[in-house]
Formats: structure tokens, C-alpha cells, sequence
């Protein structure tokens, strides 16, 4: 009787612990030398900023009770010290290292011993082409050292390793603006005359023609080869565990040509086709599909991924993108993998504006100052993201098991060293705790 009681209660237990983790993503990508949205360089470093936890308390409290982490793109390890990697360590937080090749068209071996070991394929130095940093004085040298160097020459072994998405982005589609002539009223065929396959070959565009006619299973393959190299570099320190992103974008379907076939075997009337086509009123989820088989991919080769997180367009057709994210959610609960989500402002660059929602649509609000004359641009940010996190929590996409990435790959929120302190309003770090505390707290979610 008594253990019968105690194994429910140990079920209980079981059932309510909640999964949810939490990831603190701040913008400070001056290492992205390649990347300069608004011209210039977005923030500064991490030294003199986040690392000096005197400006956030809070927030690493919150952080530590809920077994966050703190998300590091990989290019900025070479300009922090060890020390300065190992405050993070000793104040329990896990370190994402965020690697940038993934999205690019080089097959998985020559990313790994590029990103790993700073090899380049042949005689070129693709820290340089791809990433212009090329001889740099003020870091470590990428080349012929990889990105898992700090500055003072220690190897650092991140916890955990964030991949980029690498799939839509390199399968071969069609422009539209080949397919359909959209000046002409009724919109037309571009070559009206020409049969669907001639006129696909026409508007066909292969980013990646190196990556074989047997495109998603290629792609895929190339996980498998990086992590075989990921494996072998820190075989003798500990292998970090993987967390992959995913597009939940309409462009799945855009790009997905066999889907289109069905369509046009459907609506061969070019106007019709662009009905169905802009408003994806008949998806074929594919991408779905395709996450469960990289998932299980990933599990075969005992590396499954520790989260998968959902990087959401929620604004051209919101019910779109919820259909795609609940059926992601289902597929990663059944494969037992973690669901999160990457909560970024889709304000991106512009100046005025925040993201609204209006009756179930997520739109930009771009008069934003009329609206709410108060608010700096950061406040903004702040604003948004508060705005979409209840909202999908509201739509229950976002649930106590679900991992949240409070990040930024814009210019905003501005701040830069002592400037991030999180009693200013939204700063990156007033923002999570903002997050935490009127939302993640009071939702049971988070301790
Ligand atoms: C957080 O981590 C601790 C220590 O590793 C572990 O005991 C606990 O179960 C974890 N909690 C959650 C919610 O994952
Ligand atoms: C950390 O920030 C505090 C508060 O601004 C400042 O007093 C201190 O000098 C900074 N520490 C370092 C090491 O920069
Ligand atoms: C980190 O965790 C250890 C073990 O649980 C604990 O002793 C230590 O106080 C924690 N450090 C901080 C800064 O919270
Ligand atoms: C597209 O339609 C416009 C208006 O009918 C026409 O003037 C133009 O020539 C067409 N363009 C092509 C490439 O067919
Ligand atoms: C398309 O084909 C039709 C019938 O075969 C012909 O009348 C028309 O002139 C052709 N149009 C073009 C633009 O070639
Ligand atoms: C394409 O990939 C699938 C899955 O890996 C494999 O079963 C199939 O044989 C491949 N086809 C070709 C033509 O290589
Ligand atoms: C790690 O190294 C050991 C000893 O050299 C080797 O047996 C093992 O296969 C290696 N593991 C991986 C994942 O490379
Ligand atoms: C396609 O459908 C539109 C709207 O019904 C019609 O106006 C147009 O003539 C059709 N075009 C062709 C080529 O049948
Ligand atoms: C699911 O994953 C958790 C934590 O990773 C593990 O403890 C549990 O045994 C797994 N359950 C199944 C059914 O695989
Ligand atoms: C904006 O600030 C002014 C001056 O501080 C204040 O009077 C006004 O009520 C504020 N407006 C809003 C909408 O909060
Ligand atoms: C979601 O929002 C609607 C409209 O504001 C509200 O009626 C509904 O109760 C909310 N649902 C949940 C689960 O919070």
C-alpha cells in the first residue's frame, strides 16, 4: 500500500517536473566581422559586458535556478580569455558555442575540419573568403586553429553546440519571377506556351549543385560528417552535446518542387496557381517529415539533439506557421526531444517598430511611436518579445517543457559594455528578466 502510494506520488512528480530550459542569447556579435546589418559592427564583445556578471545579477539567478545556459557565437571565442570562459563554468551555466558554417554550400567534412580545426579545402583560407577575418591581430587567428581557441591559446570545449540551418537554404527552387509574369492581368505563365517541366528548367536555380541530386538525404548526410569530426576533436575532453535549428517558414513549401508539381496538376491556370501558391492554401509539410528523419539520423549516431529550436516567420501567415510548429512539437514529444523556441524580434532592422497581435495574426506594428511614444527602440525589442512569448503561449505552442532562447541577430537591443546593465530598460538582460518575471514565473514554467 505505502509503495503504491509513494510510486504515484513519484509519478506525480514525474508528470509535473517541468522540462523547460532556458537560453540567454545576448547580441554582442562584434566577432561577426562578416555581418554589419546597418553598416556597421552590432555590439561589442563579451568582455566588459556579460562578462562582468556584477551587471546581471538577476538575470544569472534566474538563469541558474532553471538550468540555463548562456549562448556564445563561436567567433567570439577567440576573443575571450580562458578565464573569462570558465567564469561562465564556475557560475553553473552552460555555454552554447554558436557556429556559423553550417548554412553554407561545402559538404559536412570540410565544415568540421574548417570550424573545428581551421582547415580550409585546398589552398584557401576560407576564414578569410567566407568570413573576412584574415590575418587578425586584435583575435585568434581562426586559420589553421578552428574557432575552439580562446585568445590566450587555451582549447575550449563548449558545452553544448548550436547548428545553424542548413537545409532550405541549400536545395535547389524556383524563381518566381521566371514561373509567372505577376504585371500581367490576369496574371500569366511567364511562357505560356512552354509545358511545366520547360518552364521549371527555365526558373530552376541550384545554390548547391555540389550537393548532389539527392538533396535532403545529401544535406543530411553532412550532419553525420561534422559530428564525426566534432567527435574526434574533443574526444578527449567531453563531447558536447548538439542543439540543432529549424525554419518554420512558408518557404518550405516554395522550395519544395514536388509540391508544386501537384499544384500545378491542380491549378494549371497561372492565376489560380498563385492563389494557392502565395497563400499556401494546400501545404505539403515536408519539412516536418524532414525533421523527424534528421532526428532520428542524429539518435542512430547516439548524438541526438538536445533541443531542436524552431526559428519562426510568424508574420506572413501566422496559422501557417502554428499548423507547422504543433506538428513539429508532436513529432520531437514522440521521438522524445526536446521542443523550443528561438524568441527573436521579427522587427528585425527597422526603426519604429513592434510586433503586434491582431486577432490571432502576428503582424508589424512599423508607426510604432504613435502607438507607444515612450519607448526607445531597445524598449521596443522588449516589448515584442513579451508580446509573441504570451502569445504562443496563449496558442499553447509554448508550454512548461518547452526551451526559450531569448536572443537577438540584430542590431538591436544597442548596448554595449557597462551599458547592458540589467536595470536599464530594454537592455538584453532587463528584457530576460522582464520574461522571467511577468511571464516564465507566473505561468509555473520557471522557477
Ligand atoms: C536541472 O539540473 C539539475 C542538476 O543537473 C537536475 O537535477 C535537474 O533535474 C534539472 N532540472 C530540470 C528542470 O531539468
Ligand atoms: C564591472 O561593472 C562594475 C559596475 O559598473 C564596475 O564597477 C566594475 O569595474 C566592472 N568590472 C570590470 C572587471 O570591468
Ligand atoms: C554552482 O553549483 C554548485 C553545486 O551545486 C554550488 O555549490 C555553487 O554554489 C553554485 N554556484 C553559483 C555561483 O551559484
Ligand atoms: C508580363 O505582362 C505584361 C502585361 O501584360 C507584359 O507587358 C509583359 O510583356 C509580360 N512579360 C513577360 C516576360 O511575358
Ligand atoms: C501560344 O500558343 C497559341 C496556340 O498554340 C498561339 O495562338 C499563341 O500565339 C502562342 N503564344 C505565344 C506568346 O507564343
Ligand atoms: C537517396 O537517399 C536515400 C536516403 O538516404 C537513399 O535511400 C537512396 O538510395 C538515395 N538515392 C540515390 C539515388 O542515391
Ligand atoms: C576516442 O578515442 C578513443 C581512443 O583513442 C577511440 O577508441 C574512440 O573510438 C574515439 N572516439 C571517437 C568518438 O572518436
Ligand atoms: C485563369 O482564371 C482567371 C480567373 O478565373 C481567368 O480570368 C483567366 O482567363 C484564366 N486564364 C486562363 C489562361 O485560362
Ligand atoms: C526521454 O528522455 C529523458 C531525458 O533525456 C530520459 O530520461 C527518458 O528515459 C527518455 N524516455 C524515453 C521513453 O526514451
Ligand atoms: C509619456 O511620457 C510623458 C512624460 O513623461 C507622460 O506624460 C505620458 O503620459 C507618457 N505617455 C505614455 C503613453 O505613457
Ligand atoms: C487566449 O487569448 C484569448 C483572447 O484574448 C482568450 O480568450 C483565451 O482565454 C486565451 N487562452 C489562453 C489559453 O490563455
Amino acid at each position: 500500500m505505502h509503495i503504491f502510494l509513494l510510486l504515484i506520488n513519484f509519478l506525480l512528480l514525474k508528470l509535473t517536473q517541468s522540462k523547460g530550459k532556458y537560453d540567454f542569447g545576448p547580441n554582442q556579435l562584434a566577432s561577426n566581422v562578416w555581418y554589419k546589418p546597418k553598416g556597421q559592427l552590432i555590439n561589442g564583445h563579451y568582455e566588459h559586458s556579460y562578462s562582468n556578471f556584477t551587471l546581471w545579477p538577476k538575470l544569472r539567478q534566474h538563469l541558474i535556478k532553471n538550468n540555463g545556459s548562456i549562448s556564445i557565437q563561436a567567433s567570439e571565442i577567440g576573443y575571450m580569455t580562458n578565464d573569462m570562459l570558465m567564469a561562465f563554468r564556475r557560475q553553473n551555466l552552460s555555454i552554447i558555442a554558436v557556429s556559423p558554417a553550417f548554412t553554407q554550400c561545402y559538404d559536412g567534412t570540410s565544415l568540421g575540419l574548417l570550424e573545428f580545426y581551421g582547415q580550409s579545402p585546398s589552398k584557401d583560407n576560407l576564414f578569410c573568403q567566407i568570413f573576412q577575418i584574415c590575418d587578425p591581430i586584435d583575435r585568434q587567428d581562426p586559420n589553421g586553429n578552428g574557432w575552439f581557441v580562446t585568445k590566450d591559446g587555451f582549447s575550449f570545449t563548449p558545452d553544448l553546440l548550436n547548428f545553424d540551418e542548413r537545409m532550405p537554404n541549400l536545395v535547389s527552387y524556383l524563381d518566381y519571377d521566371k514561373l509567372i509574369n505577376r504585371t500581367a492581368n490576369p496574371i500569366q505563365w511567364y511562357f505560356p506556351n512552354l509545358s511545366w517541366n520547360d518552364r521549371k528548367a527555365f526558373a530552376r536555380i541550384d545554390p548547391c549543385p555540389q550537393a548532389g541530386s539527392n538533396r535532403t538525404a545529401n544535406l543530411m548526410s553532412d550532419y553525420v560528417k561534422y559530428i564525426l569530426i566534432m567527435k574526434q576533436k574533443f574526444n578527449s575532453t567531453k563531447i558536447p552535446q548538439i542543439q540543432i535549428n529549424w525554419n518554420v517558414i512558408e518557404g518550405w513549401e516554395w522550395r519544395d518542387e514536388s509540391c508544386l508539381d501537384l499544384l500545378h496538376a491542380k491549378y494549371p491556370n497561372a492565376s489560380d496557381f498563385d492563389h494557392a501558391y502565395r497563400y499556401v492554401t494546400e501545404p505539403c509539410h515536408h519539412d516536418s517529415q524532414y525533421l523527424k528523419e534528421l532526428v532520428k539520423l542524429l539518435c542512430s549516431i547516439n548524438t541526438c539533439p538536445q533541443v531542436v529550436y524552431m526559428d519562426m516567420d510568424l508574420t506572413y501567415i501566422t496559422s501557417y506557421s502554428l499548423e507547422v510548429l504543433r506538428l513539429n512539437k508532436q513529432i520531437l514529444n514522440k521521438l522524445n526531444i526536446s521542443f523550443g523556441i528561438n524568441l527573436v524580434d521579427q522587427c528585425v532592422e527597422f526603426d519604429n517598430c513592434v510586433v503586434e497581435i491582431l486577432s490571432s495574426q502576428v503582424v508589424l506594428n512599423l508607426d510604432a511611436h504613435s502607438k507607444y511614444p515612450n519607448l526607445t527602440r531597445n524598449q521596443m525589442q522588449e516589448l515584442s518579445l513579451m508580446n509573441v512569448l504570451n502569445f504562443l503561449i496563449n496558442q499553447t505552442v509554448v508550454d512548461k517543457d518547452t526551451h526559450i532562447a531569448i536572443t537577438s541577430w540584430t542590431t538591436w537591443p544597442v548596448e554595449i559594455n557597462e551599458a547592458i546593465i540589467e536595470s536599464t530598460a530594454g537592455g538584453m538582460a532587463h528584457t530576460a528578466n522582464e520574461i522571467f518575471e511577468q511571464i516564465l514565473i507566473p505561468n509555473s514554467f520557471a522557477n
